[in-house]
């Protein structure tokens, strides 16, 4: 099964909403509240980061018996250093970001915490497609 969203980059008060259609259809679908957690805070952290720091971008979800793959893209900036951006409390949101709850550099940690695979494929003012794999056991 796949499922596909866009992610508007110029609206805040939506942000959040593919993580959260996406967490509605896993609970239909009955997996494991385990599995349903992971990937809907995996997702929302990374639909953040593209409303946030990429103008927007475009989800795809892979649902298969035994895994879910989360394919996050944007056409954004890029990042320029992956290692210190995985750092935890790492941010460059401004402070009217900081203001509306948003920038508090623990996105990217909390990704890989929540995922048994992710990579991060960047290129600086071209974009950033983030893939990550969570395990239905
Ligand atoms: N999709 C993206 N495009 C460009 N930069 C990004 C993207 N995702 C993350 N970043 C960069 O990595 C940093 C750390 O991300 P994160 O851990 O989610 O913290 P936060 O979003 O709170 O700043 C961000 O501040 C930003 O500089
Ligand atoms: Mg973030």
């Amino acid at each position: 099964m796949k499922f596909n969203y866009i992610v508007p980059g110029d609206d805040f008060s939506r942000a959040g909403n593919a993580s959260s259609e996406m967490k509605k259809t896993l609970q239909r679908l009955g997996l494991p509240q385990a599995v349903i957690k992971r990937t809907a805070v995996a997702m929302y952290e990374a639909e953040i980061n593209m409303v946030v720091h990429a103008g927007g971008g475009r989800a795809e979800i892979t649902i298969e018996p035994d895994l879910i793959t989360i394919i996050m893209k944007d056409d954004g900036p890029g990042i320029a250093d992956i290692e210190l951006a995985m750092q935890d409390g790492y941010s460059t949101a401004e402070d009217e970001v900081r203001e509306m709850g948003f920038g508090a550099g623990m996105g990217l940690p909390n990704m890989k915490r929540n995922t048994d695979e992710m990579l991060i494929e960047t290129e600086p003012g071209k974009g950033t497609t983030i893939t990550m794999k969570i395990r239905i056991l």
